[in-house]
């Protein structure tokens, strides 16, 4: 179903990094409270993203989550800047999924190149990448920093293209975020939605190729092509 494809993209909160874990390692100073706390900033900061570009209005990532999560910690009755100051320190150090590292080794052997393009700033992606241990699997590390607008932007995904010198069909976009495969398939990419969260199917302009449970199966449906 893949066809022709040099290279993939990689999306990196939610994707590669599992968002959940800066809570979670911290859910004894929330009590109950953790969970809502981070449902609420992780949707909040997505639709930060979304209102700033609509706005044509650009904070950078770091600032989005800090100000997500201010919301979230208010919102919980948990006004406490000493919590927000480790919970956005646990934010650089992010668990890693576990079938991310051999995936993209696989990758690289079979002669693709591999890729993070992310909301990100670039200091945000270089810690989680180093604390992952994962650089090493990575020829480009993308963050939208460089266009100045978040995704779905399709400047945010033609930044890919311009900085792997592909065009768009040959890039393999792989997202767990349902909206940014929606966008990435809209720009024209082979979308994969990495449904990790078993998440209900968006129904927005773009359609992703494949839908998978975990990364395992990507290196061989996308057997490198010459098309
Ligand atoms: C990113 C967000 C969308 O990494 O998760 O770009």
């Amino acid at each position: 179903m893949l066809t022709g494809i040099a290279a993939c993209v990689f999306d990196a909160y939610g994707t590669l990094l599992d968002v959940r874990s800066a809570t979670g390692r911290l859910a004894g100073e929330m009590g109950d409270k953790a969970d809502r706390v981070g449902t609420v900033w992780r949707t909040r900061q997505l639709e930060y993203t979304w209102l700033l570009s609509l706005m044509g209005e650009h904070r950078d990532f770091w600032q989005v989550t800090g100000d997500a999560l201010d919301f979230a910690l208010d919102a919980a009755g948990l006004d406490d800047a000493g919590l927000k100051h480790r919970l956005m320190e646990r934010y650089l150090s992010l668990d890693c999924y576990a079938d991310v590292a051999p995936v993209l080794s696989e990758l690289r052997l079979a002669g693709l190149k591999t890729a993070i393009l992310s909301n990100g700033t670039p200091g945000m992606l270089a810690a989680g990448v180093e604390s992952a241990g994962i650089a090493d699997g990575l020829d480009a590390v993308l963050s939208v920093e460089e266009v100045g607008v978040y995704k779905p932007h399709p400047s945010v995904y033609q930044l890919a293209c311009d900085r792997l010198g592909l065009a768009r069909e040959r890039i393999c976009f792989v997202s767990s975020n349902g909206w940014d495969v929606a966008g990435a398939a809209h720009f024209g990419f082979q979308a994969v939605w990495l449904n990790r969260l078993d998440q209900t199917r968006d129904r927005l302009p773009g359609t992703p190729k494949l839908m998978m449970r975990g990364l395992e199966a990507l290196p061989r449906l996308v057997a490198r092509g010459d098309a």
